[in-house]
């Protein structure tokens, strides 16, 4: 993992001592014909976010997935499995907006998250929340493996550098992940776990 955090030290380096970054068209929404790309499961890699209370946190996850299933036109299931010291699952009903292939996620909590263009077999969630009086801006980029390529992680730097993000925090990719099982991460258990939004 010390390699990891060298890389992202040398490329913020090379960001901010470079000449001016082209960041026209670097952050844009990903058009998602196939509404089957999204769903199934995703491994937290890295994640940004200018909420102070948020960033605290990120320091103490040590590994996350997540796995959205279809449930109506309109609406998604996100199960998540994240560990904290302890494995927290959740089971959450979410508003899918479709805005000619944009998709937009209302969660729980006044967070919206739309998904954004990213690598091959990555997510890449733009995220605003509410807390109280703050909005707080977050970008997660998750993969369907637990892995992040060197040019991929130099391109996620660079869409944090050019929305004003300050620099990620890595998930560590060798931690233990929260076992996944029927039982807590099927759409059937929503109604005992969830929370209809809708
Ligand atoms: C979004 O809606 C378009 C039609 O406007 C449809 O072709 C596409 O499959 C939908 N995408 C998702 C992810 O549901
Ligand atoms: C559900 O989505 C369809 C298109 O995907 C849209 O026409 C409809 O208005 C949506 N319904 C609600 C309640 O948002
Ligand atoms: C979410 O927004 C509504 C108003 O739209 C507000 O009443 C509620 O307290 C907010 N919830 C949180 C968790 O901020
Ligand atoms: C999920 O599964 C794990 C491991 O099998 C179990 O320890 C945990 O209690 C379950 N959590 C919920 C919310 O059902």
């Amino acid at each position: 993992m010390v390699l990891l955090y060298f890389a992202a030290v040398f490329s913020i380096a090379a960001l901010s001592s470079a000449a001016p970054l082209q960041c026209e068209g670097t952050v844009k929404p990903l058009i998602i014909e196939d509404p089957t790309e999204i769903f199934g499961k995703w491994f937290l890699l890295a994640a940004a976010t200018d909420y102070k209370v948020y960033q605290d946190m990120l320091k103490d996850l040590q590994s996350s997935w997540i796995e959205f299933s279809p449930l109506t036109a309109n609406t998604t299931v996100l199960n998540q499995g994240y560990k904290m010291n302890t494995c927290i699952w959740t089971s959450t009903v979410m508003n899918m907006i479709n805005n000619s292939g944009v998709l937009t996620f209302e969660f729980l909590g006044n967070t919206t998250g739309t998904v954004m263009e990213t690598c091959p077999e990555c997510l890449l969630l733009d995220l605003t929340s509410r807390e109280g009086e703050h909005l707080a801006h977050s970008f997660y980029i998750f993969a369907r493996s637990r892995e992040l390529r060197l040019e991929y992680r130099e391109e996620y730097l660079k869409q944090l550098y050019c929305l004003g993000l300050p620099p990620p925090t890595y998930v560590d990719l060798d931690k233990e992940l929260c076992p996944y099982n029927e039982k807590n991460a099927s759409s059937t258990d929503v109604s005992k776990t969830g929370q209809r939004l809708t």
